[in-house]
């Protein structure tokens, strides 16, 4: 029986950039695929290949065993392909309803369209996968019911090979497994999907087989079955790397840097305090929609702050907005680089120093490219950021390398406290222990860095304490020797304090 998909000999340039060289990949039909490979490999551009965004320079793809030319993704949603892209392509300012509908209609190439039936096939496919309010604005949906909308676009269009790149980067653990669920019964009705990710552990539990690519080539195919992470990571790198955490510091923290008490604003934090001490490293816990990131844009003047009193290095300031943070040298690095992180159509460079004009400045006030550069070429090299030119816009980067871009304006500013949310999402296992290694050195020089992070393990493995969020308050803190994930899902998902705190005291020593 022919493959479902097949791409033979892919290439592709970006003008000096030969993102895919030779690629080739197969998927069968009741398969789940994984694609695997550091961030810049070339996954996202092979996948926009196949649906029609880009046309490849050479090679070829079979459906079925025959040969197609895919030059739109309407043409691509016509052959039975559904694309979840890495970053969110929704109408903001549309339904979540119309939105699926939208893309249903435009697909449809009946002559007469049965509205009702898809607005009812819209529904039904929202429904299985969340409870979002189908009349609900997108815009205002937190990124991971953004991700399940797109999900349940693409299950909308009765797609037989259905494209996941990165789905579960910004879902919950309960969100993933009901993605899961979901995922593996349309493999049992016989389709194919690709999954794309940076997690060997989803490649493990729920995937089929996997195909590695390293800097835009194919490297490997291999059956999970009878294979190790290590051999994938291997084939991903083309290089040991070390899976170890950078070392904690194993030695009281110095004096507090900032102090929060009383925190509380309009909607969602309720009567947060605690103390961040020089060259820490802090880990936030809790569920999406805990208040973790409300917590740290309170703190850095970018929500609403209704009472709470910051102090740093014990005095009492006031940060009425995001300037003054910066003038106190108070980062916050967002977790949704397209919406509130970078300008994805300035360059590289601009956007390293947006925070900071004045250091690349001349007296006049005139931006100095050349001082722009330099501190973009310096930072870029720190982080390891693959980009070709300075002067590109972050929009061609790969994700990971997006996500380097963030942080390298993080650094711009010399901070002296900084709030990470979720730093290595969408990064590769390679540049992930890079930024962990980074964010620890970051310590060790003084700064108080604080960790906000779905992925329990990265918490467990690089902070030296976890405050844990439920419903806007603090459920606990756990301390060096306490730290285990049942630890941080207990208080998290707010059992009883005497019950968690049993748990907690359980693990002790
Ligand atoms: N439109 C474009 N213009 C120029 N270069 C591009 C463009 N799109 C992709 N590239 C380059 O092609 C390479 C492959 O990028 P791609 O997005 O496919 O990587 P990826 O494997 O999906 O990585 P990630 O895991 O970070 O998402 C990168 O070097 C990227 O900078
Ligand atoms: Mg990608």
């Amino acid at each position: 029986m022919p493959s479902l998909l097949e791409l033979e000999g892919i290439a592709k340039r970006f003008g000096p950039v030969a993102a895919l060289q030779d690629v080739s990949f197969d998927l069968r039909a009741g398969e789940i695929h994984a694609l695997a490979g550091e961030n810049g490999a070339g996954k996202s551009t092979t996948m926009r290949i196949v649906d029609g965004i880009i046309q490849p320079d050479a090679g070829q793809i079979r459906i079925d065993g025959k040969p197609v030319r895919i030059r739109s993704p309407l043409e691509a949603q016509a052959l039975g392909i559904g694309f979840v892209h890495q970053e969110i392509a929704l109408c903001p300012d549309v339904s979540v309803a119309e939105n699926i509908f939208m893309a249903a209609t435009a697909a449809s190439r009946a002559p007469l369209m049965n509205f009702a039936g898809m607005e009812r096939k819209a529904r039904a496919a929202l429904a299985e996968l969340t409870d979002v309010d189908p009349g609900a604005k997108v815009g205002s949906l937190s990124i991971s019911n953004q991700q399940l909308v797109e999900i349940a676009k693409a299950l909308a269009l009765d797609a037989r090979i259905l494209i996941l790149d990165e789905p579960t980067s910004a879902l919950t653990e309960a969100e993933t497994r009901k993605l899961f669920a979901i995922v593996h019964r349309l493999k049992a009705k016989g389709l194919g999907i690709i999954h794309i990710t940076h997690r060997m552990a989803e490649i493990f539990d729920h995937c089929d087989r996997v195909t590695v690519f390293r800097d835009g080539r194919y490297i490997d195919c291999l059956q999970v079955d009878g294979t190790t992470p290590e051999q994938v990571v291997n084939r991903m790198v083309g290089r040991t790397i070390s899976k170890l955490y950078p070392p904690k510091l194993n030695r009281a923290a110095g004096r507090p840097l900032i102090e929060v008490e009383g925190l509380c604003d309009t909607h969602l934090l309720d009567d947060i305090s605690f103390t961040l001490r020089e060259g820490e490293i802090l880990g936030i816990g809790g569920l999406i929609g805990a208040g973790r990131s409300e917590l740290a844009k309170a703190v850095c003047g970018l929500g609403p702050r209704r009472a709470g009193r910051i102090r740093l290095d014990g005095q009492d300031v006031s940060i009425p907005d995001f300037a003054t943070a910066l003038d106190h040298g108070v980062v916050y690095v967002s977790e949704d680089r397209k919406a509130e992180g970078l300008f994805l159509d300035l360059s590289i460079r601009s956007n390293v120093s947006a925070l900071r004009l004045g250091q690349v400045s001349t007296r006049l006030g005139l931006i100095d490219r050349s001082a722009e550069e330099a501190q973009a070429q310096r930072l870029g090299k720190k982080l390891r950021l693959k980009a070709a030119s300075m002067a590109n816009p972050p929009s061609v980067l790969s994700g990971g390398n997006q996500q380097k871009v963030a942080l390298a304006r993080m650094f711009s500013v010399n901070p002296r406290v900084v709030f990470l949310d979720e730093p290595t999402r969408g990064v590769d296992v390679g540049a992930k222990s890079e930024i962990h290694i980074i964010l620890r050195d970051l310590a060790r020089s003084g700064v108080g860095v604080i960790v906000i992070s779905s992925e329990l393990p990265e918490l467990i493995g690089l902070a030296d304490r976890i405050l844990v969020l439920h419903e806007g308050r603090l459920s606990g803190e756990i301390g060096p020797d306490r730290m285990t994930e049942e630890a941080i899902i207990a208080l998290a998902s707010g059992l009883k304090p005497p019950v968690a705190a049993q748990k907690l005291e359980g693990t002790e020593q």
